[in-house]
């Protein structure tokens, strides 16, 4: 196997077998290989197969995701999600739009794509330290791959900003929880110091890790495989440190060159209002500029994210756009989502909340073929959905409240509840 990791900024070319996250320029890289013929028929054949790496939805694609030796592949069996389309959330949009479900992934997020090539390639580089920093999701889904690996995994999370169901999945996996006093931007920037520190080798598995975008490209891969290639007009998804908008827009423009399909959708990129860096900087064509990053949608509160450059190459290869959405527009895209029955944390929600605003724009046709993102579960962030239905958070007023009723305990009570 050869892999090649390339700078983004300046196309220098450095082995692809050693420790290496940014260029000596501090471009981050790309990993760079050849890949091997596969055809739709090949990836409709494994569909059928019960070998686990058929099986999964990341390895299922191994010829455009990695040429990694299948001893070191370290899986949960990730992917194989759903992909709904549900008439109340087309009506709150404004138009159809499928919404794949990375929530069920196995450990409730899109990470898991990620990191089973992270970590994959962690143990065929002979690595038994991993770390990351995180607003939740990574550290769960690290945590659990490392547990599935028998890696030591560290995790550093910005105290008091990331939601519960996530600090419990990492207290749980078994990572070593370091909470620090700080945002995610501070916890990110310590993380690779202690990386490049650390005596025992520690590797880093965030984003700016390239072969966690190579796994992450089996998003887009795979919901194109649901379609049978058939390629839709908009792929809208949230930001935050642009790892994934990165990754959809790398793959598919791989896929394209595989021949698979035959053009690109456009990509739009949905930030929280309060965590815009990227929109700042597309709406004003110009470098992005950190900024301190404050919203409820904690999966997506970052203010310096570490793939600008590959979002941007992104957007341009896709003709795509950015929006930013209040946190109104996201809890209350929440709430629709979940009375739908297919229910997101709030970040993800950003994504219907973006569609319905580009809509409203004109941008997006009211007939046009969209697919959507949800990238991690209900069930990650508890305490915003019960207070958005309780009507308890300050800088909200939900639209579509559903709070629960304090009734007597006698059967007449409860009659008179029903019939009300
Ligand atoms: N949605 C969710 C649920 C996320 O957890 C994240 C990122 C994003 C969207 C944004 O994706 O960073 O690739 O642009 N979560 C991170 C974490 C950073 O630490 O879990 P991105």
């Amino acid at each position: 196997m050869s892999i090649t990791l390339r700078c983004v900024r300046c196309g220098a070319d450095y082995d692809g077998m050693t420790i290496r996250y940014r260029c000596a320029c501090g471009g981050t890289l790309d990993a760079i290989f050849h890949a091997a013929k596969v055809t739709a028929a090949d990836l409709d054949a494994r569909l059928a197969s019960k070998h686990p790496h058929d099986r999964s939805g990341v390895w299922r694609y191994r010829e455009l995701i990695l040429p990694i030796d299948p001893a070191h592949i370290v899986t949960c069996q990730e992917g194989n999600t759903g992909l709904y389309d549900s008439d109340r959330v087309a009506e709150y949009v404004g138009c159809r739009i499928a919404l794949k479900h990375e929530g069920q992934n196995p450990s409730g997020s899109f990470k898991d794509r990620g990191m089973t090539a992270g970590v994959s390639m962690a143990r065929a580089l002979g690595v038994t330290r991993v770390a990351c920093a995180s607003t939740g999701n990574t550290s769960a889904s690290m945590a659990a791959y490392a547990a599935a690996a028998g890696m030591d995994a560290f995790v550093f999370i910005p105290d008091g900003k990331i939601a519960y169901g996530k600090l419990s999945q990492a207290m749980a996996y078994g990572a070593r929880t370091i909470q620090i006093d700080g945002d995610f931007d501070d916890a990110m920037g310590l993380v690779q110091q202690v990386c490049e520190h650390d005596s025992g080798g520690m590797y880093l598995l965030n984003s700016v890790n390239p072969f966690r975008i190579e796994g992450q490209k089996a998003i887009g891969i795979e919901l194109l495989h649901d379609r049978d290639w058939r390629v839709p007009d908009w792929i809208v998804l949230p930001g935050g440190n642009l790892g994934n908008s990165s990754a959809l827009a790398k793959g598919l423009s791989e896929l394209k060159a595989a021949g698979l399909i035959d053009k690109l959708p456009r990509i739009a990129i949905v930030q929280a209002a309060g965590a815009n860096p990227l929109y700042t900087s597309w709406r004003d064509k110009a470098p992005i500029q950190r900024v301190k990053a404050q919203t409820r949608a904690t999966a997506i509160q970052i203010g310096d994210p570490v793939s600008g450059d590959k979002a941007w190459r992104g957007l341009t290869d896709t003709n795509g756009v950015v929006v930013e959405v209040t946190d109104q527009e996201i809890l209350d895209a929440k709430a629709v989502v979940d009375r739908a029955g297919i229910g997101a944390e709030p970040a993800s929600c950003a994504t219907v909340a973006g569609a319905r605003q580009l809509v409203a724009a004109g941008i997006i046709a009211p007939d046009a073929d969209v697919c959507g993102i949800l990238t991690g579960n209900l069930l990650k962030d508890p305490d915003v959905t019960v207070g958005y239905h309780t009507d308890a958070l300050d800088d909200i007023r939900p639209a579509f409240a559903n709070p629960p009723m304090r009734v007597d305990a006698t059967l007449d009570a409860v009659l008179r509840v029903l019939d009300a």
